[in-house]
């Protein structure tokens, strides 16, 4: 099998009540099989219905791979796991968007690209002092990742040929000098200009936390945490607000406007927002005394979810997990510091892992069980844990747009199976009971 397409596994055959209907079977590189159903409603008037589209293929695609049932993630075919130990984020994102690990020169090219592409418009500077202190900061991302459409008017249309890897960089670069200004924003301090000297996770950390008289020097502990956060959620197959790009991008909207549009849907508590969800459980059960076994005992009345529990692909451990659950008391140690949440995490994961409950349902810690800890070693406030995802969730977001644009795919229009009234005619307001 080579990196082109699916395989045929020739043909399935649907008996309906009035007629057999022939499909064809094509099977994916990882010996996925599928049903093709495109024909089905030409040739039978029937559709399928699969609520969320939890059994449903929506494209081929040739980015991540995912074995739920044994945690396999891999990036173009390549292990998480290696890439979390000997590649940077940025070599990650290339990986991503064009298929393979980048060459010296495109590295150095593009990183250059970043640099260039690292500040933002003083016009855009301007808005962050309309958002109220209290402003979420992925309220103010979204806002401002779609307000990139205004002022990168060059690079909306994809016609000239290095149009997309300058949207592609502007975005990859901006979005960090965008959530760090959110950050000042809702903690009340000036906004830092990006140091075209430091690298990217340097870069940010600095736009972040240092002031104008004083530079932040992170340990380098902390710059490669971050690195390594980052390469762990930059992209994972048709999650939710990876098909929101598409899905957005097949309208032919730009690369900008559907990058946005992946920011509000990973905001929710059950798709990135759950790292935010973690540490305040974990903080419920440290500060108020709560019990593990009580939180457990609500979970199983169905009274609260766990959060960083559960999967809607992984029946099994996430990789993912695995490796920030080893990594995060390495950068505690390295920092000298503790953390009482990580000792309540490992002992909540401990008793959950051997409760029929969860073992029934295939309830394993997933990578928002153990990405908070690390940004609490970092020193990333929670309210920016989400924004930290999406940070990390860019470059699978624009390769994920990339594949709907490069293939010229059709617009994206589910269908339904329409329950509401049968016909019926307008009544006139004094005619209602
Ligand atoms: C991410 O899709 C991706 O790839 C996402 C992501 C990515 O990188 O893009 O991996 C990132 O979003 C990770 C998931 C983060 N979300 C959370 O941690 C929120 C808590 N998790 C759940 O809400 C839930 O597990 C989901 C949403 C993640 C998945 O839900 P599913 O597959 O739809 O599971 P389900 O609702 O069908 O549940 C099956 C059973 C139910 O119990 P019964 O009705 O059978 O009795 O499991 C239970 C559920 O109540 N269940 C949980 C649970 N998750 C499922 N019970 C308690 N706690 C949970 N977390």
């Amino acid at each position: 099998m080579t990196n082109q397409g699916a395989q045929s596994g020739g043909m399935a055959r649907l008996q309906l009540p009035n007629k057999e209907v022939e499909l064809p079977i094509v099977i994916g590189t990882e010996d996925e099989h599928a049903i093709d159903v495109t024909k089905l409603r030409g040739e039978s008037g029937y559709i399928t219905l699969d609520e969320g589209y939890r059994n449903t293929g929506s494209v081929e695609s040739k980015i991540s791979f995912i074995d739920g049932e044994k945690g396999i993630l891999r990036y173009r075919g390549i292990p998480i796991e290696q890439l979390a130990e000997h590649s940077t984020f940025i070599e990650t994102a290339l990986l991503l968007i064009y298929g393979d690990l980048p060459t010296a020169d495109h590295l150095a090219q593009f990183r250059d690209m970043l640099i260039e592409h690292e500040n933002i418009h003083e016009g855009m500077r301007h808005c962050f002092q309309g958002f109220p202190p209290t402003g979420h900061p992925m309220a103010i991302l979204s806002s401002m990742i779609n307000t990139l459409s205004c002022y990168n008017t060059d690079v909306l249309r994809m016609e000239e040929e290095g149009t997309f890897e300058n949207a592609a960089a502007r975005l990859i670069s901006k979005i960090r000098t965008v959530a760090a200004a959110a950050y000042r924003t809702s903690s009340g301090m000036p906004l830092m200009y990006p140091d075209p000297k430091l690298a990217y996770c340097k870069n940010f950390l600095h736009m972040m936390f240092s002031l104008p008289n004083r530079a932040y020097e992170p340990d380098p502990d902390i710059v490669r945490a971050l690195s390594l956060f980052l390469i762990l959620h930059a992209d994972h197959e048709q999650n939710c607000s990876a098909a929101t790009v598409r899905m957005v991008g097949s309208s032919g909207a730009n690369l900008f406007a559907s990058c946005a549009a992946g920011v509000c849907a990973l905001w929710g508590p059950l798709h990135g927002g759950a790292n935010v969800a973690v540490i305040e459980q974990l903080q419920r059960i440290h500060a108020s005394g709560t019990s593990i076994k009580e939180l457990i005992e609500r979970v199983k009345r169905k009274e609260e979810r766990l959060f960083g529990f559960g999967h809607g692909v992984y029946k099994n451990y996430d990789p993912r997990a695995h490796i920030l659950r080893d990594h995060a008391p390495k950068v505690l140690a390295k920092l000298g510091r503790q953390d009482p949440l990580l000792d309540i995490a490992r002992e909540l994961e401990e008793i959950c892992l051997s409760d029929d409950y969860f073992i029934s349902r295939n309830l394993y810690p997933n990578v928002d069980f153990y990405s908070g800890m690390l940004l609490r070693a970092m020193g990333i406030p929670v309210n920016m844990y989400t924004v930290m995802f999406a940070i990390g969730r860019m470059p699978g977001w624009i390769a994920q747009w990339k594949e709907v644009h490069d293939n010229q795919s059709r617009i994206y229009r589910p269908r339904q199976v329409y329950t509401g009234p049968p016909l019926r005619d307008y009544v006139p307001v004094e005619q209602r009971a």
